[in-house]
């Protein structure tokens, strides 16, 4: 009996510790991010450029969010966090006031994205998203994630 108790006591255990890895683990939770960050984009070409449905508000909502989120990346890479499942790459905290720098100007290119949708211009809504992705992700992606295998 006592030693089932142990064993009972022995596998909760590892569970809770596994449950606050899992709970502060950097890498998971940027990662996380990252994949609304995709969905909101996905969400913003359906409409923009393949012209799927949603709404001009819908389009300036999403850009909305990652205006607001994009700011914050930089606080999702403690130093050390480029070990264990990650893209991140080292240069990351070698040239940490650019990587800074990288978000910040992808925020503005959403913050442009926003102002664009707002004014329900196809063409500028378009061209600002297309610059979102390719300079804003595309520019911090490019020299601080490893390509995928
Ligand atoms: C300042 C740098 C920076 C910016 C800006 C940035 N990313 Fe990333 N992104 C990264 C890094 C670094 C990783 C790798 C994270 C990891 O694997 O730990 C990543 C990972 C991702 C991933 C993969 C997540 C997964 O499933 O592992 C997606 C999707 C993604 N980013 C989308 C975006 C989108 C969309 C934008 C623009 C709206 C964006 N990112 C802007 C640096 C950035």
């Amino acid at each position: 009996m006592a030693r089932t108790t142990f064993a009972v006591a022995v596998v909760l255990g590892a569970l809770g510790l596994a449950a606050s890895a899992g709970a502060q683990d950097p890498i998971k939770a940027r990662q996380a991010e990252f994949k609304e960050f995709g969905k909101r984009m996905g969400a913003i070409k359906d409409t923009v450029i393949d012209r799927k449905g949603g709404t001009m508000a819908d389009v300036a909502a999403n850009a909305e969010y990652l205006a607001a989120k994009i700011p914050q990346i930089p606080a999702w890479f403690p130093e050390g966090s480029d070990k264990g499942e990650t893209r991140a790459l080292p240069d990351i905290w070698l040239n940490f006031a650019d990587f800074e720098a990288k978000a910040k100007n992808a925020a503005s290119l959403a913050q442009a994205l926003v102002v664009a949708a707002k004014s329900g211009e196809q063409m500028a809504t378009a061209q600002a998203f297309g610059k979102l992705g390719q300079e804003g992700c595309g520019g911090c992606h490019q020299p601080y994630r490893r390509p995928q295998n």
